[in-house]
C-alpha cells in the first residue's frame, strides 16, 4: 500500500492536470448518465401518443453526445500530458540515480536486469498513473452517478439492482490481494529473461566460438518456460475473477425483469423508466470490468514500482560532503598509507597494509601474479572504490575528501578491455574533452600510434565503430584508449595492462611515444613485458594483495627472487585468464 502512494507522488508536479482530467471525465460521464434518462422520457411519450416534445428530447440527446465528445477529447488530452509527463520525469529520474551509484553497485547486477527495471516496470507503472487511476476514478464515478441516478427513479427497486455492486467491489479487492504475488513475480522472471538476452548478445563471441548455441537455447527456452509458467498462474487467476465480476451485474438485470417488469403491469412504474432502469443497468457492467482491468494495473504498477523504488531506494554509498573542494594543485604525488582494501561483500581483503609513496612525475610499475590485486590498487585512485582501512592521498588530499569530479578530471585510466561508445572515433577519443578540436584529437592519436590506422578506416575520424567497437581489432582499441586518455592530458596516468593487445613493434612506437607523455606527470602501468616494466623508475611487486618488494629494476633483480623469477621466465600467459568472468561462465569454463 505505502508503494500505492508513493507511486501517486509522481503525479504531484502535474496535480492541476490530473484533477483537471478527472473534473472532465466525470462531466462526460454525467452526459452517458444523462442520456438513459432521456431515452427512458422519450419511450413515455411515445407510448402516450404525444410527439410534442420529441423534438427537444432529440435535440437534447445531440447536445449532450456533443458535450461528452468536446469534454472526452478534453480529458484524453489532458490524460496524456500526464501521463507522458511521469513517463519523462521517471526515466530521468530513474537514469540520474543510476548515473550516482558507485562502481560496487553495478559489479553485483545483471545488466539485463536493470534495463528491464528501466524499461519494462517504467512503462507498467507510467500506464497505470497516465490512464489506470483514471479508468478507475471514471469507473467508480459511473457506479456512483448511475446507482444515485436509479436511486432517485424508484428507490426500492434501485436498491435491489445495486445488491451486487458491493460483492463487486468485494471480489475485485479479493483478487487484488491474490494476484499481487504472482505478478510480482511475472516481473522478475521477464527482469531475468532480459537479462539472459543481454548476456548472450554481449558475450556472442564466445557463444559462437565454443559452439554452445544449443546449450544457451534450451538456457533460454527454460527461461521462457519459468515466464510461461509464471504467467500461467497469473492467467488462472484473472481467468476467473474477471468473468465473474462481469458476471455479478448479470444478478441485477435478472431482479430488474423481475420485480420491475411486475411493476410496469402494476402500473407503479412507466415503461420509460423501465427502460432507463434497465440500459442504467448495463451501463454498470461495463465500468465494472474495466475497474477490474484498472486494478489489475495497479496491482502490476504496484509490483513494478516495489522494484523501482528498491533501486532508487539505494543510495550511494560513495559519498562526498557537499561543497567538497577539488584536488588541490600538484603534479600529482601519490600516497597509499597502510591501505586495507575488500570489495564490497567480499569475504576477504583484496589488499593488505599497502603503504607506498609515488613523487610526482615519476613512473611506476605494478607487477605480480594475475589476481595479485594490481587494478584493484589502480582503482583507488580515482575513488572507484573507497579503501576499507588506510587512506590514499593525492597532492596531499585525502581522495576521500575531494570533489570526486575534480578528482577523477586529474585521473586517466586506460584498462586492458576498453570500453568504446557507439560512436564516431573522434567522438570516441574526445569523451573527456568533447570540445577538443579535430587537431588535438589528431595529435593525441598520433601520440598513441592510433593514427596511421584510423586513416585507414572508410570514414577516417568519423568512422562509426561498433556498439564495443568489436570492428576493432583488440589493440586497436587499445590505442584509440590510450588516445582517449592522453588528450585528457591527465595529472595521473594509469596503463592497465594498456599494451597487452599490441604486437611488439607497435609496443616499441607506444613507449617511444609514453615516454614522452610520461614525462612531466605520474604514470602507473601494469604490464607484463619486462621491456615496459623496465621502463619504470620504480617497480613494485605484489602478491596476494601485498607489497613484497620495490624498487628499481636492477635493485629488484638482486633483491627479490620473485621479480627475478619474472624477470627470466616472464609472466605467464594470461591472455585467456584475463577475460571477464561472464565470459569464462558463457564459455562453460
Ligand atoms: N569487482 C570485484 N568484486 C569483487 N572481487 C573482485 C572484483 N574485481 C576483482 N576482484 C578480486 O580481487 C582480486 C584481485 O583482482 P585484480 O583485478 O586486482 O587482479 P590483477 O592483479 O589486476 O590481475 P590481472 O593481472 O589478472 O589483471 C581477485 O581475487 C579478484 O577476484
Ligand atoms: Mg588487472
Amino acid at each position: 500500500m505505502s508503494t500505492f502512494f508513493r507511486l501517486l507522488g509522481f503525479l504531484r508536479p502535474y496535480r492541476s492536470a490530473a484533477i483537471l482530467s478527472i473534473v472532465l471525465a466525470a462531466l462526460a460521464m454525467g452526459g452517458t448518465v444523462a442520456l438513459p434518462a432521456l431515452t427512458g422520457q422519450a419511450i413515455d411519450e411515445v407510448r402516450a401518443g404525444d410527439a410534442s416534445s420529441l423534438g427537444t428530447l432529440a435535440l437534447a440527446m445531440v447536445g449532450v453526445g456533443i458535450l461528452r465528445l468536446v469534454f472526452s477529447v478534453a480529458r484524453r488530452l489532458v490524460a496524456g500530458r500526464v501521463s507522458l509527463g511521469v513517463e519523462l520525469d521517471l526515466r530521468d529520474r530513474m537514469y540520474a540515480h543510476l548515473q550516482e551509484l558507485e562502481l560496487g553497485f553495478f559489479d553485483g547486477q545483471q545488466t539485463g536486469q536493470l534495463m528491464s527495471r528501466a524499461t519494462v516496470d517504467l512503462q507498467s507503472v507510467r500506464f497505470f498513473l497516465g490512464y489506470g487511476l483514471i479508468f478507475i476514478v471514471q469507473s467508480a464515478l459511473t457506479i456512483l452517478l448511475a446507482g444515485a441516478a436509479m436511486l432517485y427513479l424508484q428507490p426500492t427497486l434501485g436498491a435491489l439492482a445495486l445488491i451486487p455492486v458491493p460483492f463487486v467491489v468485494l471480489v475485485a479487492a479479493r483478487f487484488n490481494r491474490r494476484s499481487r504475488p504472482a505478478l510480482g513475480a511475472v516481473q522478475q522472471r521477464i527482469a531475468e529473461l532480459t537479462a539472459d538476452v543481454e548476456e548472450n548478445v554481449s558475450g556472442v563471441r564466445v557463444v559462437k566460438a565454443f559452439a554452445r548455441e544449443e546449450r544457451q537455447r534450451s538456457r533460454f527456452r527454460e527461461s521462457v518456460g519459468r515466464v510461461f509458467e509464471e504467467s500461467i498462474r497469473a492467467n488462472r487467476l484473472r481467468a476467473f475473477y474477471n468473468p465473474f465480476i462481469g458476471f455479478l451485474p448479470q444478478l441485477g438485470l435478472a431482479v430488474i425483469l423481475l420485480v420491475g417488469g411486475r411493476q410496469v403491469i402494476d402500473g407503479t412504474l412507466t415503461i420509460g423508466d423501465f427502460t432507463a432502469f434497465y440500459v442504467y443497468l448495463l451501463m454498470l457492467v461495463a465500468p465494472m470490468r474495466t475497474l477490474g482491468v484498472a486494478l489489475g494495473m495497479s496491482q502490476r504498477a504496484t509490483a513494478s514500482g516495489r522494484r523501482m523504488f528498491e533501486l532508487l531506494d539505494r543510495g550511494p554509498e560513495l559519498e562526498t560532503a557537499p561543497g567538497a573542494p577539488p584536488l588541490p594543485d600538484g603534479n600529482g604525488r601519490v600516497e597509499l598509507d597502510g591501505v586495507t582494501f575488500a570489495y564490497p561483500g567480499a569475504p576477504r581483503a583484496t589488499l593488505h597494509d599497502v603503504s607506498l609513496t609515488v613523487e610526482a612525475g615519476t613512473t611506476v610499475a605494478l607487477v605480480g601474479a594475475t589476481g595479485s590485486g594490481k587494478s584493484t590498487l589502480i582503482g583507488l585512485l580515482p575513488r572507484l572504490y573507497d579503501v576499507t582501512d588506510g587512506a590514499v592521498r593525492i597532492d596531499g588530499a585525502d581522495v576521500r575528501d575531494v570533489d570526486p569530479v575534480s578528482l577523477r578530471r586529474a585521473i586517466a585510466l586506460v584498462t586492458d578491455d576498453p570500453f568504446l561508445f557507439s560512436a564516431s572515433v573522434h567522438e570516441n577519443i574526445a569523451y573527456a574533452r568533447s570540445e577538443a578540436t579535430r587537431e588535438e584529437v589528431e595529435a593525441a592519436a598520433q601520440r598513441a600510434q592510433a593514427a596511421g590506422f584510423i586513416a585507414e578506416l572508410p570514414d577516417g575520424y568519423d568512422t562509426r565503430v561498433g556498439e564495443r567497437g568489436l570492428t576493432l581489432s583488440g589493440g586497436q582499441r587499445q590505442r584509440i584508449a590510450i588516445a582517449r586518455a592522453l588528450l585528457a592530458d591527465p595529472r595521473i596516468l594509469v596503463l592497465d595492462d594498456a599494451t597487452s593487445a599490441v604486437d611488439a613493434s607497435t609496443e616499441q612506437d607506444i613507449k617511444a611515444a609514453l615516454r614522452e607523455v610520461m614525462a612531466g606527470r605520474t604514470t602507473f602501468v601494469i604490464a607484463h613485458r619486462l621491456s615496459t616494466i623496465a621502463l619504470a623508475d620504480e617497480i613494485v611487486v605484489l602478491e596476494e594483495g601485498r607489497v613484497i618488494a620495490h624498487g628499481s629494476h636492477e635493485e629488484l633483480l638482486h633483491e627479490s627472487s620473485l621479480y627475478a623469477e619474472i624477470a627470466e621466465k616472464g609472466l605467464p600467459d594470461q591472455v585467456f585468464l584475463n577475460r571477464k568472468p561472464v565470459e569464462r561462465e558463457v564459455a562453460g569454463l
